[in-house]
């Protein structure tokens, strides 16, 4: 019997450059998205995987973020007063159980791959997963639901991948494809943002991994790869090696690049239009505008 997926890392102690001057008090994953934060969309997606321990690579200045999941006695206690159940069961449902969360912190930005090597003890020997809450993935079935049900059946180890424009391959780690089984691709090798004219394929790493244990071995071992960088991709593609088990899988869903402004707004519009309270109100605002666009055109 494979073992289970109950424990993930969130990287999140990147200083969010890209939002400045907004993440200049605030945390990138508190900023929000339609009507929640950032980070609460990844913490969604991982309890409906069946995540039962969340651990986040924290650094300086992401206190709020910690707060975030702490229960907020008063404000439920006010709520409560006025019987004003819904928003309180919208907040409870953010509440994180005591023992559930852990927080360690990266004292130096020395990349991905060192991010999730500083989780290595809160692990056991037991496959685990690591999302990137700026990756943010509207799907029907969530993706790393899909990802540990398709792990289930193969085991290894499992990226998340969508095929990129050529030119966009160095924003990402970019898989060599082995076979191609259609939603499975088997892997012969990794390469962390190549240049479009060194890019093994277009097909790209997404922010869900599902890694075996090994992967923090090789994490203890490799050097700093591209960008000066410690790089996940790196250690994941020493398991092509060592033991030939490394998956993409062409998850079901759209992806929101929401470490970017552009792609935030994309996601801020995609996410409004599929609110039940806000939908046809946004909906309407959409078509007007585009009827003045078209007018004025
Ligand atoms: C990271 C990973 C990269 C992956 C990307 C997905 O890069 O290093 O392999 O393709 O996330 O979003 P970053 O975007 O942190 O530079």
């Amino acid at each position: 019997m494979k073992k289970k997926v109950t424990k993930a890392i969130f990287p999140v102690a990147g200083l969010g450059t890209r939002f400045l001057p907004a993440t200049k008090s605030v945390p990138k994953e508190i900023m929000t998205l339609v009507d929640r934060p950032l980070i609460q969309y990844a913490i969604d997606e991982a309890r409906a995987a069946g995540i039962k321990e969340f651990i986040f690579v924290t650094s300086r200045g992401k206190g709020a973020l910690e707060d975030y999941f702490d229960h907020a006695h008063e404000l439920e206690n006010t709520l409560r007063k006025k019987g004003k159940t819904d928003l309180l069961q919208k907040l409870k449902a953010t509440n994180m159980d005591s023992g559930e969360i852990a927080y360690i912190r990266q004292h130096k930005a020395l990349g991905l791959g060192h991010a999730v090597w500083c989780a290595r003890r809160l692990l056991s020997n037991e496959p685990f997963a690591v999302i990137l809450p700026d990756d943010v993935i509207a799907a029907e079935t969530p993706c790393l639901q899909q990802m540990v049900e398709a792990h289930a059946e193969l085991g290894g180890n499992m990226v998340a991948a969508m095929e990129v424009p050529d030119e966009k391959t160095s924003s990402y780690g970019v898989l060599d494809i082995k076979e191609d089984m259609g939603s499975v691709v088997s892997v012969k090798g990794m390469v962390e943002k190549p240049e479009a004219d060194k890019a093994p394929s277009n097909l790209a790493v997404i922010g869900r991994y599902i890694l075996s244990p090994d992967v923090m071995g090789h994490l203890n071992r490799i050097k700093t790869g591209a960008g000066g960088e410690v790089q996940l991709t790196d250690a994941i593609a020493q398991e092509i090696t060592s033991a030939d088990n490394v998956y993409g899988f062409r998850f079901k869903g759209q992806r929101f690049d929401c470490g970017s402004k552009a792609g935030f707004l994309q996601a801020t519009v995609a996410f409004g239009l599929a609110h039940e309270e806000l939908r046809d109100e946004f909906q309407d605002y959409l078509t007007d505008l585009g009827s003045v666009r078209n007018a004025a055109q």
